[in-house]
């Protein structure tokens, strides 16, 4: 198992490039069993834990997969099964994104319930009720969900999500594109990675109104073909560098990356007193001498992206008063928390808020990541923290950034991955 062992107090300085997007690849990965014959070839795809997790999903439903580490090539044209099984799916709750193009392609799916994560339930209902307004008939069953449409082709019907829902918009897209008749998405998540997926899919012949807006409408086709399409970058990665070169008084430009994608975090930064200037594909920012709190409520976009609450209550352990984060897409995903003031912070918990006092004088210590996000918010706090820190379990933070030690060494952090052994 890896860890990461920091020594904090160094000011980030210097360019870094984001990588391609993990929350847009993977339904961009799945989109691409739609097509009939032919290879899809998605550029910029990162090379991550969870990448490679799917892309074994999908070679175990029959594609071919090839990957170079940059591109991901897939020929779905001879697919042999169309069960997603449990050891795969409980490793990624994405995977999920199967059961659209499966039913869409195939009139059955097989897809294990992929379970909680360490910030709360995670449900799929809203997946299997668009899937069932498209005319599936969903059981459940051992732990798998059980998807088969009569006749073997959905029927295009009206599907609106009572809350906005990434993935259940990128799973009703991905099953209507192939459906007989209109389909109309009402309250689908306008997200960038949904923007990602509606280009792709007309890239392969689907035809799809209302990109980028809240309503969509989709004729559904008879086939689609294969396309070649380039991964947007990696919004959440780009905001997490970032607040690197913020909370450690740094200034940190990040290269590669869509400007607009991230305005509610720059217009963020600004108000913690950061100064930012952008171009055309990168974010230039430079802290200031001394950080301001703020308030943030992590909404789905375009508002403050819940991918980003962690990570900004480590950057508000450093700034001068009393910050409130509310989180109203996950009301549980605190666990970084207590880690965060084993390290001597002092933020206090109620409910779905996070009261962040600053600014507190961080001082390393060993501690324990818990998924994703609470894991990038821990390296931060440790590129702060007084002498050394070690952040365990790093495999959470490997699902979705591309070996991020590498890209704090460019920036100047005394950072080094170690292997240890965990006793129980
Ligand atoms: C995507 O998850 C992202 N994952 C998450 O990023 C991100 O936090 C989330 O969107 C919100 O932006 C990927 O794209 C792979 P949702 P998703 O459906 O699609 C509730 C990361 O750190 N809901 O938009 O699963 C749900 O509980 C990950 O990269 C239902 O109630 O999120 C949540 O409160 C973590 N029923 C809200 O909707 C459903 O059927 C938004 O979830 C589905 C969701």
């Amino acid at each position: 198992m890896d860890k990461l062992v920091i020594r904090g107090g160094r000011k980030l300085g210097g360019a870094v490039p984001a990588s391609g997007s993990k929350n847009a690849a993977l339904p961009l990965m799945a989109a691409a069993l739609l097509s009939e014959n032919g290879t899809s070839d998605l550029h910029r795809i990162p090379d991550l834990k969870d990448i490679r997790t799917f892309s074994a999903l999908l070679t175990r439903l029959g594609a071919v997969i090839d990957y170079d580490g940059a591109t991901l090539s897939i020929d779905a044209g001879n697919m042999e099964s169309v069960q997603a099984p449990y050891e795969l799916v409980k490793q990624m709750r994405a995977s999920i994104y199967v059961l659209g193009p499966l039913l869409a392609r195939f009139g059955h799916a097989s897809v294990s319930l992929p379970g909680g994560c360490a910030f709360g339930p995670r449900p799929i209902d809203l997946h299997l009720m668009a899937m069932e307004k498209l005319g599936a008939t969903v059981t459940i069953d051992k732990g798998y969900i059980e998807a088969t449409v009569k006749g073997g082709r959905l029927n295009g019907a009206h599907i609106d999500f009572p809350i906005s829902s990434v993935g259940a918009t990128g799973n009703a897209l991905m099953a209507a594109v192939l459906a007989d008749g209109v389909t109309t998405i009402g309250n689908a998540s306008i997200e960038p990675e949904i923007v990602a997926l509606c280009g792709f899919l007309e890239a392969m012949g689907a035809d799809i109104e209302g990109t980028g807006t809240t309503t969509l409408v989709v004729r559904g086709v008879r086939s689609l073909g294969p396309a070649r399409f380039s991964n947007i970058f990696d919004r959440i990665e780009a905001a997490t560098l970032l607040t690197a070169g913020a909370i450690t008084g740094g200034t940190v430009r990040v290269t590669d990356v869509e400007p607009s994608h991230l305005a509610t975090v720059l217009g963020k930064f600004e108000e913690a007193g950061c100064s930012v200037v952008t171009d055309t594909e990168s974010v230039t920012l430079q802290s200031p001498e001394t950080l301001l709190r703020t308030d943030v409520i992590a909404n789905p976009y375009p508002l403050f992206p819940t991918d980003m609450q962690a990570q900004w209550i480590a950057l508000m352990t450093q700034a001068k008063g009393i910050s409130e984060i509310i989180d109203r897409v996950y009301h549980e995903r605190f666990n970084h928390i207590p880690e965060l003031n084993r390290l001597g912070a002092h933020i206090e918990i109620r409910e779905n808020e996070a009261t962040v006092h600053g600014p507190k004088r961080l001082t390393g210590t060993t501690v324990m990541s818990t998924d994703l996000r609470a894991s990038a918010c821990l390296v931060l706090a440790g590129l702060v923290a007084e002498g050394v820190t070690e952040v365990l379990r790093i495999y959470h933070l490997d699902r979705g950034y591309e070996r991020i030690e590498n890209k704090l060494l460019a920036l100047g952090a005394d950072i080094e991955r170690q292997s240890y052994q965990e006793f129980r």
